[in-house]
């Protein structure tokens, strides 16, 4: 009586483990999308955590630096010799929110960045926004591009002010930048937008090989896609990135300042899909966060139940079967 009813939940361990790894495997690690990050696959360091599905990347304390970076690397630069040649096109959309405890004071910014390596604890705070230190920033051999949301002018680096866009290759020197605004479609025309306003805002970031174009375009997040980028660079990647390119975010804020990512989509293969406002999660209001909280967890423990039966039935199904054929036989 005691023997089948071990063999029994061996069977259904195996066949339990079988379906995690099969899940993992199933898991792309050239597209992805993220509406809030409560499953996501990150890699996170220093001031970078989640809670309620926000990306907080730092918090009001002082002099903060944090990192979240996908954890797997994608496929970007493949040599002609090697044969097969991946496409150093790519495509990304990103929900931000930059929040600051007093109007003009605090945080320095955020990037989106594409690195060789996601460990950046060589990297300085203020005012290399955790991406360099002295001594690399600028270097070749960094093979970085980082697509900057900068809050404060630093003159060293040739800012053009307190609230602008820029393009990075290897260095915090921007070789492309532009005061925050976007595009009103419906307008026809420019209207400005204040980085630190607190409010979530949309940014899409485009490479396109064959044109060589990295086109950045910025807008609130109640309005669709502009039609014109903000930036538009003619940039040849294949000079600067390497065959595995890690992808994600880095942020430093001196103080009194919180910079979150709301939900992330990312695509090689294709233009990535645009997130689904309606399930980005609440920033600051806690009542409405506490709810998702609940119904995400109901979620979960009917996700699993159904998973069970599922297997349940199906070993049940396999076992009635291979019986059938014993007595056959
Ligand atoms: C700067 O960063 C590079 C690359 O991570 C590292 O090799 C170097 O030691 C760092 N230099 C300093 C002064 O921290
Ligand atoms: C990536 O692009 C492909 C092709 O356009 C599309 O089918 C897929 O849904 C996209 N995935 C994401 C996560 O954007």
């Amino acid at each position: 009586m005691l023997m089948p009813m071990v063999l029994h939940s061996l069977q259904f361990l195996i066949i339990l483990c079988i379906y995690f790894i099969c899940l993992a495997f199933a898991q792309n690690e050239d597209q992805f999308i993220y509406n809030g990050f409560h499953q996501a696959n990150l890699h996170l360091e220093g001031s970078a955590q989640i809670y309620n599905g926000l990306l907080q990347l730092s918090s009001m304390s002082p002099n903060q630096v944090g990192h979240a970076f996908y954890t797997l690397p994608s496929k970007f630069n493949t040599s002609s010799s090697s044969g097969l040649k991946s496409s150093l096109s790519f495509s990304t959309n990103f929900v931000f929110a930059m929040v600051r405890q007093f109007p003009n004071i605090g945080g320095y910014g955020l990037t989106f960045t594409i690195s060789p390596s996601k460990d950046f604890s060589n990297a300085s705070a203020h005012p290399l926004l955790g991406l360099f230190n002295f001594s690399n920033d600028g270097l070749a051999t960094n093979h970085i591009l980082a697509i900057e949301l900068d809050t404060h002018k630093n003159d060293n680096f040739g800012d053009i002010d307190d609230n602008h866009v820029g393009i990075d290759v290897n260095g915090l020197q921007s070789v492309e930048a532009a005061t925050a605004m976007y595009f009103s479609n419906k307008e026809g025309r420019n209207i400005s937008l204040k980085l630190t306003s607190g409010d979530p805002m949309h940014l899409w970031i485009d490479y396109d090989e064959a044109e060589k174009i990295l086109n950045v375009t910025l807008a609130p997040t109640y309005i669709p896609k502009p039609n014109q980028p903000l930036l538009s660079k003619r940039i040849d990647l294949s000079q600067y990135l390497l065959e595995y390119m890690y992808v994600g975010f880095s942020a430093s804020s001196a103080i009194s300042a919180s910079y979150y990512i709301l939900g992330w989509s990312f695509n090689k293969s294709g233009q990535s899909q645009n997130l689904d406002d309606s399930k980005l999660p609440p920033l600051l209001q806690q009542g409405k966060t506490k709810e998702n909280t609940g119904l995400q967890t109901k979620n979960l423990v009917i996700t699993v139940i159904l998973v069970l039966v599922t297997i349940t039935g199906a070993v049940y199904i396999l076992r009635r079967k291979k019986y059938e054929e014993i007595r056959e036989d």
